[in-house]
C-alpha cells in the first residue's frame, strides 16, 4: 500500500514538472530547428593511373598477385570535373584511397574526401566510404559526413563508369551524389 502511494505521488510530481517545463518552453518560444537541405551533385571523376600526369598511385602490391589484385592499395588525388572531359571545369578533387578488397572479384573499398573548390562550396568536403564492385553497371557508396556548407551531411553516391581505357586502365566515372545537410 505504501509503495502504491509513493508511485502515485511521484507520478503526479512528474506531471507537475512536465507541465511546468512545457509552459516555460512555451513562454520562452522554442527555437526553430535549422532547415535541412537536399542537393544532387553531378560530376565526373578521373582516375589517371599512369603516365606523367598520374593522379592514382599504387602504394602496396601483394607479394603474389591474384587475378583480383587483392591487397593492392592506390592513393588518389583525382580531378572532379563538371563534364566528362578532363579539360572541362574543375569542381574539386577526390582525395583518399581505394583498396582491392575482394579475393573473388574486382571490388574496391573506397575511402575519400570530395574536396570542392568551386563557387560557394569551395573549401567544403564530403566524406565518402563504400564498396565499389567496379564492373557493376551502377555502384552505390555512402556519404558519411561533411564539412563547411556540407556540415552534418548524410547521403549516397551512385557511380557509373563513363569510360575505361583498356590499355592505360584510366577511368572516367560519373558520380551522382544525393546529400542532406544543414
Ligand atoms: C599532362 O598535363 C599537361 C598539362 O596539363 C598536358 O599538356 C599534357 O598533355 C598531359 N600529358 C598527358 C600524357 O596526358
Ligand atoms: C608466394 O608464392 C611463392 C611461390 O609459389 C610461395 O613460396 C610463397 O609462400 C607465396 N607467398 C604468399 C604470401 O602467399
Ligand atoms: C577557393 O578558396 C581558395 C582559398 O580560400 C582560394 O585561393 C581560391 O581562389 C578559391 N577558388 C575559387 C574558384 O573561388
Amino acid at each position: 500500500m505504501a509503495k502504491l502511494n509513493f508511485l502515485t505521488s511521484s507520478s503526479s510530481l512528474l506531471q507537475l514538472f512536465l507541465l511546468l517545463t512545457i509552459s516555460l518552453a512555451a513562454a520562452q518560444g522554442t527555437p526553430t530547428p535549422p532547415q535541412q537541405k537536399l542537393s544532387h551533385l553531378r560530376f565526373f571523376w578521373h582516375d589517371v593511373v599512369g603516365g606523367p600526369n598520374a593522379t592514382a598511385v599504387p602504394v602496396t602490391r601483394p607479394p603474389n598477385a591474384t587475378a583480383t589484385a587483392f591487397g593492392t592499395m592506390v592513393v588518389i588525388d583525382d580531378a572532379m570535373t563538371e563534364g566528362p572531359e578532363i579539360t572541362s571545369k574543375l569542381v574539386g578533387r577526390a582525395q583518399g584511397f581505394y583498396l582491392l578488397a575482394s579475393q573473388t572479384e574486382a571490388a574496391l573499398l573506397m575511402s575519400m574526401n570530395l574536396a570542392f573548390t568551386d563557387g560557394k562550396r569551395n573549401g567544403s568536403t564530403l566524406a565518402v566510404l563504400g564498396r565499389n564492385p567496379v564492373f557493376d553497371k551502377v555502384r552505390e557508396m555512402a556519404v558519411v559526413g561533411g564539412t563547411g556548407v556540407f556540415r552534418l551531411a548524410r547521403g549516397y553516391a551512385q557511380l557509373k563508369t563513363y569510360s575505361l581505357d583498356a590499355t592505360s586502365r584510366n577511368a572516367v566515372v560519373e558520380y551522382n551524389v544525393y546529400v542532406t545537410y544543414y
